[in-house]
């Protein structure tokens, strides 16, 4: 078996972080509810990992680290408690439905969008006096090529406008720092390159920018007024953390510092560099991206005309490889490129250069078979 789908989750937990959990999992305690043992430990578990992400993050405050059950409910959190129905928004084609969705229901409610190519000029160009955010992902779960943030970052500051970024395919992969990039939310998920549970997530908030919680309830602190605390991070953590999920990324963050991301990067990128230049050869196998953007471990392809959905079967009923096919939750990518569907290989730490090769022979194989068909 080859596991190839490691933009849709980590396949391989690393033995540090499965043993860490298992370990809370033997005294598990909620934190914020209580001054004893269990309640105290799971507090400083908590606290350990706020402080460990707004280092690797480079956020000015550790309490502007809140946890979520993942990328979607931060997205969620940042668009509809920074965005009014009034409001205009900078957005890209490469956006998954977890920034998509939310925003189409903003501009159902009179919120009015900008869709560009993600590129630095074209979303300069789309901020208006009335723009009152830039969302946009870090690198397409699609295609894989990475946005430059940073360009977009310094535009927003000039422009005093927000700018929300979705890390959920290049947290733990890309170094991403608030402060640099000018990112005033950072929202990603646990569960891919930051190699934790799935279940668990975060927002970062840079500064003082108010958001307006998605749900409101327990925090274990001001119980008897009728609001939620507006401070961080309790204003945005209503409700019983998942603390396995949370300590799983303390013992994340150590393995990926023995990796060292540039390493997670280098290594991802090659294997996939390796597969795009072995499958590119052959006519009927289409790889879509942008050559002019760097990437991430990903790459998406069609072979001729064959259904994505086929194509993935076999390449896991015959050749034991686990690829994701259909549209990946990114309708405007596709719309980019005229497809419905991709069939999309995404490579991560423990594959190593010979399954990279042995996805790209499945895949000319494929192609042949489907060229003799007289299939174009
Ligand atoms: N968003 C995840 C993916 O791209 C699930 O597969």
């Amino acid at each position: 078996m080859i596991y190839a789908d490691y933009a849709a989750t980590n396949g391989a937990p690393p033995a540090c972080v499965r043993e860490a959990v298992a370990r809370y999992l033997e005294h598990p305690g909620n934190p914020g509810r209580g001054a004893h043992a269990a309640a105290m430990g799971a507090a400083r578990a908590v606290l350990d990992a706020r402080i460990r992400l707004a280092r690797f993050f480079d956020c000015g405050d550790p309490a502007h680290v809140a946890f979520t059950s993942g990328a979607t409910e931060s997205l969620n959190t940042a668009i509809t408690g920074l965005i009014a129905p009034g409001d205009h928004v900078v957005t890209t084609l490469y956006e998954h439905n977890s920034v998509l969705r939310p925003l189409y229901r903003l501009e159902a409610q009179g919120a009015r969008l900008s869709v560009t190519d993600g590129s630095a000029a074209e979303i300069g160009a789309a901020i208006r006096p009335d723009t009152r955010a830039v969302v946009m992902t870090h690198a397409s779960n699609v295609t894989g090529e990475i946005l430059d943030i940073r360009a977009v970052g310094r535009i927003c500051a000039a422009h005093g406008v927000p700018l929300i970024v979705d890390g959920a395919q290049t947290a733990g992969i890309l170094p991403i720092s608030m402060r640099e990039d000018h990112i005033s939310v950072l929202c990603f998920a646990g569960h891919k390159g930051l190699l934790g549970l799935q279940g668990v997530g975060g927002i970062a908030v840079e500064g003082e920018l108010a958001l307006r919680p998605l749900k409101v309830g327990g925090s274990g602190m001001r119980s008897f007024e009728r609001e939620h605390p507006a401070q961080l991070p309790e204003a945005l953590e209503a409700g019983t953390l998942n603390v396995p999920g949370i300590v799983s990324l303390s013992a994340a963050l150590d393995e990926i510092g023995r990796r060292g991301l540039s390493g997670i990067l280098r290594h991802e990128r090659a294997l996939a560099d390796a597969f795009e230049r072995d499958v590119a050869g052959v006519g009927c196998v289409r790889v879509y991206r942008n050559s002019g953007r760097a990437r991430v471990g990903i790459v998406s392809l069609n072979i001729g005309g064959m259904d994505a959905g086929r194509a993935a079967d076999r390449l896991f009923c015959d050749y034991g490889i686990q690829t994701r096919a259909g549209a990946h939750c990114a309708p405007l990518v596709h719309r980019h490129y005229g497809t419905d569907s991709m069939v999309r290989f995404s490579f991560g730490w423990e594959n190593t250069p010979e399954e990279a090769a042995a996805c790209a022979r499945a895949v000319v194989e494929i192609a042949r078979e489907w060229g003799e068909g007289g299939r174009i």
